[in-house]
């Protein structure tokens, strides 16, 4: 999803509308081999890609669209809204090809579709291809159809007609988002860390949420968990409990019987499906068991994402006696190599470098001044959401671009000085990557920020996958307060979202360096907001997913900035936008419904209510032609400052050895 996408496929558009090809770009650096298995797989009992019955089951959950063949040779399998100005982003997923340009037929009416939208498609070389993989359960087209110029908040229907074997899908609707200044209260379900295994409930009580009226979900990233495809053949360690020996996972509410079945002879013990099995063994198969299940979400209300650190590659890290090494550095099955080397280079090439997550999804980057599903902002009523990149494209990111990775005047990395999560940058950075304000990102924030009128939407809200603050102290969140703190204080933002975290932590309101704002707490419930000053941290990063809930180790503690931390419940947040003097934010549990926290922020607000609203039936957006994801990603050369020092890289690779920092590396 590059500029050459677009070029390359209204170049095939204009030649010929009738051969439609969708075009394959690779997202990564291929400079050194991949060795590994063609196709990696979790299971050693069973390693055929559709399973055989004597190893882990292959979770599958129902497609979008019902084929109505028993035998279908295409399929839509993934249908997944997202917010554009003054419209609506419909992306869908087929195993194979259209052969057309990707469309659906819609009008104001469910009787009445008399308008077509059509737009591009996009693939990627996955590992296994969908020829191996059965049609209802296999994505690798990627489709992106727009639909602008519409009326805001308003339900439009809409159908995606049949193409190349697929069954057209049912009638469907959507409905666009309120313009900017619209003084009417909504609520969004915002989310984090909301993988498969443990996310029942939480998504249960978000469907809840969704059926009750919510606007939108917000996902901060660590989407699919699919990159812990391999915990199936890691041994289980007491400070790591991903692996699938029934003890250490944890689901909501009672256990079902099927979770104590014994398993196959010689399969691990697990838990999960009724033979085990919590996640797909395969990485690709994750991404696309989560994204369908979570369509009863992503296809009725638009579903706002974020990346996150398990979006970046295949790995993180190696587990006990470094079996990922063996298996993907060396080829061996069920064995050991001395210490990790896991690299760049380790993890098939569509397995690397966020490619999964730029392919998967459509955020409105290019319509917002931002980058592809990266960095990016949309207007709702009377707040402005702004969606930011904690894992890339700051100076000391997480995950790091190769430059980050170079020692003396190289201008490449070796193989051996890359690691495994290296990725991007997706925007450019403007001389030393380790200069915040060199970065595209950060001068994105600040002309963002700038451009607000506090009229119209008083209220701003910003997230990334990672907090700045929390009880469970990480180097990492300094580095996030010194890329986006002083701008969100700056500019007035009155909240903070992350999760990363697998628990929710509410902080009081907070200045630089964790400072306590304590006069503007009102009570244990309500804060005043403080611009210039503080903002309101919120760790919500308790959706569920395989690794379970983050606690204190005995030798932390919560700190004073916290407020309020629940290291029990899964859940998510419901965030209310009353007026433009007082919103609520809830932690709602995900085993019943339960409100376990509650926060009002109230504003002193002295500008005209909403008056940047021209009334009903219009959006504040720009109209702008449909381009496909990533297509403003600019090609500036990465300046490359030499002299680097390798620290960074060196010492995650040294730790990386290390099962003990699993739990830092949520
Ligand atoms: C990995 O090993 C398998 C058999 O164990 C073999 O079929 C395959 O060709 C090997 N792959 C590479 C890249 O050497
Ligand atoms: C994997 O290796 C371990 C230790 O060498 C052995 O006990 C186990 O049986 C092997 N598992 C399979 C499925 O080969
Ligand atoms: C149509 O689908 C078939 C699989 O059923 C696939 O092999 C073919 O490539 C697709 N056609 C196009 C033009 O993508
Ligand atoms: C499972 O792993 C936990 C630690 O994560 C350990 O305490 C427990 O003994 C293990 N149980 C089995 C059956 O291996
Ligand atoms: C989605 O909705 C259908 C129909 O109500 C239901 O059967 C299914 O269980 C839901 N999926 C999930 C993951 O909750
Ligand atoms: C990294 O690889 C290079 C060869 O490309 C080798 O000379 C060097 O010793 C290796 N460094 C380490 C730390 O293994
Ligand atoms: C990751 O992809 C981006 C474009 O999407 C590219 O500019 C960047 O160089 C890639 N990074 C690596 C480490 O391959
Ligand atoms: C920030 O706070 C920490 C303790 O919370 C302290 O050690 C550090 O010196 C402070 N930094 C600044 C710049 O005030
Ligand atoms: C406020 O919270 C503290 C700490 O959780 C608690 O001790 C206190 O009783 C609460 N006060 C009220 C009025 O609820
Ligand atoms: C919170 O703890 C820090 C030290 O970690 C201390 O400097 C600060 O004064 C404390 N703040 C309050 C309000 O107690
Ligand atoms: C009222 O708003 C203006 C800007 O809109 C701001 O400069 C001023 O400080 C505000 N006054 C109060 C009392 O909040
Ligand atoms: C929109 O129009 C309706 C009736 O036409 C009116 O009741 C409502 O207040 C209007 N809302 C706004 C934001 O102007
Ligand atoms: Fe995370």
């Amino acid at each position: 999803m590059k500029v050459t996408t677009a070029s390359a496929l209204v170049g095939a558009l204009s030649l010929s509308a009738t051969r439609v090809v969708a075009v394959a770009l690779p997202d990564v650096d291929e400079s050194f081999p991949y060795t590994g298995p063609a196709v990696p797989i979790g299971d050693w009992v069973d390693p055929t890609i559709n399973g055989n019955g004597k190893g882990f089951p292959r979770l599958v959950e129902a497609p979008a669209v019902t084929p109505s063949s028993s035998t279908p040779s295409n399929n839509i399998n993934v249908i997944s809204l997202s917010y554009v100005p003054a419209g609506i982003h419909i992306h869908y997923q087929t195993p194979f090809g259209l052969g057309v340009a990707p469309s659906v037929s819609w009008g104001t009416s469910a009787s009445s579709l008399s308008q077509t939208a059509s737009g591009q498609s996009h693939t990627y070389d996955r590992t296994p291809p969908c020829s191996m993989v059965g049609v209802t359960q296999c994505s690798q087209f990627f489709h992106e159809v727009q639909i602008t110029g519409l009326k805001a908040d308003t339900t439009y229907f809409y159908k995606i007609p049949a193409a190349n074997g697929t069954t057209a899908s049912d009638v469907m609707s959507f409905t666009t988002a309120r313009a900017a200044g619209n003084p009417t209260e909504f609520t969004v379900a915002v989310v984090n860390d909301m993988g498969y295994t443990n996310a029942q409930g939480t998504f249960t009580q978000m469907m809840k949420a969704v059926d009750e009226g919510a606007a939108f979900a917000w996902h901060g990233g660590d989407l699919s968990y699919a990159d812990d495809w391999y915990s199936g053949i890691l041994p289980c360690e007491d400070d790591w409990p991903v692996c699938y020996n029934g003890t250490s996972s944890e689901i909501p509410g009672p256990i079902p019987p099927s979770y104590d079945t014994p398993l196959p002879a010689g399969e691990t013990a697990n838990q999960g499906g009724p033979l085990g099995g919590d996640m797909s063994v395969l990485y690709e198969s994750n991404w696309d068991l989560w994204q369908q299940w979570v369509l009863n979400i992503t296809a009725k209300v638009p579903y706002m994402v974020q990346p996150g650190n398990h979006e970046a590659a295949c790995s993180e890290f190696d587990g006990p006696g470094n079996i990922l090494t063996a298996y993907l550095n060396n080829n061996e099955t069920n064995s050991t190599a001395p210490e990790s080397a896991l690299t760049y280079f380790s993890c098939p090439p569509s397995q690397r470098n966020f490619t999964a997550y730029q392919e998967r999804f459509r955020m409105p980057g290019s319509e917002s001044g931002g980058v592809g599903n990266f960095w990016y902002s949309f207007d709702y009523g009377l707040a402005h959401f702004i969606s930011l990149n904690g894992e890339t494209d700051f100076a000391k990111s997480p995950e790091f671009p190769f430059v980050a990775d170079l020692t003396g005047d190289e201008t490449t990395p070796k193989e051996n000085e890359t690691y495994v999560t290296d990725s991007g940058p997706f925007g450019y950075i403007n001389g030393s990557y380790k200069i915040n304000k060199n970065y595209e990102q950060v001068q994105w924030l600040a002309k963002d920020l700038a451009a607000i009128d506090r009229n119209k939407t008083p209220w701003v809200i910003a997230m990334s996958h990672r907090p700045m603050y929390s009880s469970e102290v990480s180097s990492y969140q300094k580095n996030l307060q010194a890329a986006f703190e002083g701008l969100l204080l700056e500019f007035g933002v009155d909240a903070y979202f992350a999760g990363h975290i697998h628990w929710y932590e509410r902080m009081f309101p907070l200045g630089t360096n964790g400072t306590i704002d304590t006069a503007s707490i009102v009570n244990n419930n309500t804060y005043n907001t403080n611009p210039g000053v503080s903002m309101t941290h919120i760790v919500n990063g308790a959706a569920g997913n395989l690794e379970s809930h983050s606690t204190l180790d005995s030798d932390e503690k919560q700190l004073n900035i916290t407020a309020v931390l629940d290291q029990v419940h899964f859940g998510f947040g419901k965030l209310t936008v009353h007026n433009c003097s007082a919103l609520t934010w809830q932690y709602i549990w995900g085993q019943d419904g339960t409100v376990g926290d509650e926060l009002t922020l109230l504003k002193q607000f002295n500008g005209t209510c909403g008056s940047g609203s021209s009334g009903n039936g219009t959006t504040n957006g720009t109209a702008t032609s449909p381009t496909p994801t990533g297509s403003s990603i600019p090609k500036t050369p990465i300046p490359f400052t030499g002299g680097a020092s390798g620290m960074e890289s060196a010492s995650f690779l040294a730790l990386a050895g290390s099962i003990a920092i699993a739990a830092y590396l949520l």
